[in-house]
């Protein structure tokens, strides 16, 4: 099995807020967009800016991850043009959760553009997507402090084929009694199948195959 057949999975949890919380889950089949998918809790109800920062670096909080990842060395925009880390706004309903799924073309897990190691951040604010008129505007989108911030890690264990099939790990592959025991792990999973779809549409089933994956290896 070559890197070009599987999909990619990485996740962030974020830190550095008693109060701001969440989980993001990223997923990117070979030559398609990366779907950032997660679940924010504790936010003031509107929009607010949501970037990849070049940094995992959580040395000195979110302060440390830098600036928006910028490989072309172009001013801040949205998430069609600007900066690769560009991923617009979410938006927290009134009860201060934000729940989104964002296609974004130009953010990579593989290859030497992946932003596998790399940090995201949660803004107070709007991002103004580069449209604010000042030289803020270009560099951040005025989306103020950070809020909270995480890095993004890959769960190297998932990596597995986009539709089923075999699925290993990266080191070795599994063993018979590794397959039963997964197998296992995947039934009791169907049994919250909706649960599954609901956050993971139509990669329910590589998700649920990733993470049996990992238990059944540990
Ligand atoms: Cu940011
Ligand atoms: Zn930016």
């Amino acid at each position: 099995m070559t890197e070009s057949e599987q999909t990619m999975v990485a996740q962030c949890t974020l830190e550095h807020s008693d109060t701001v919380k969440g989980t993001i889950l990223l997923m990117q089949a070979p030559n398609t967009a990366t779907l950032i998918k997660g679940t924010i809790t504790g936010l003031k109800p509107g929009l607010h800016g949501l970037h990849i920062h070049e940094f995992g670096d959580m040395s000195d909080g979110c302060k440390s991850m830098g600036a928006h990842y910028n490989p072309d060395g172009i001013d801040h925009g949205d998430l069609i043009k600007g900066h690769v880390g560009d991923l617009g706004n979410i938006i927290a309903g009134e009860s201060g959760t934000a729940e989104f799924s964002i296609k974004a073309h130009r953010v990579d897990l593989m290859g030497d553009r992946s932003v596998i190691g790399r940090g995201l951040v949660v803004h107070e604010n709007e991002d103004d997507l580069g449209k604010g008129g000042d030289a803020e505007s270009l560099k951040t989108g005025n989306a103020g402090d950070r809020l909270a911030c995480g890095v993004i890690v890959a769960r190297s264990e998932d990596i597995v084929e986009a539709h089923g099939g075999k699925h290993s790990t990266s080191g070795r592959s599994m063993t018979k009694g590794e397959k039963k025991k997964r197998e296992k792990i995947v039934k009791g999973m169907k049994k919250d199948k909706a649960g599954f779809k609901k956050r993971y549409g139509k990669d329910a089933e590589a998700v649920m195959y990733a993470t049996a994956t990992k238990q059944a290896m540990k």
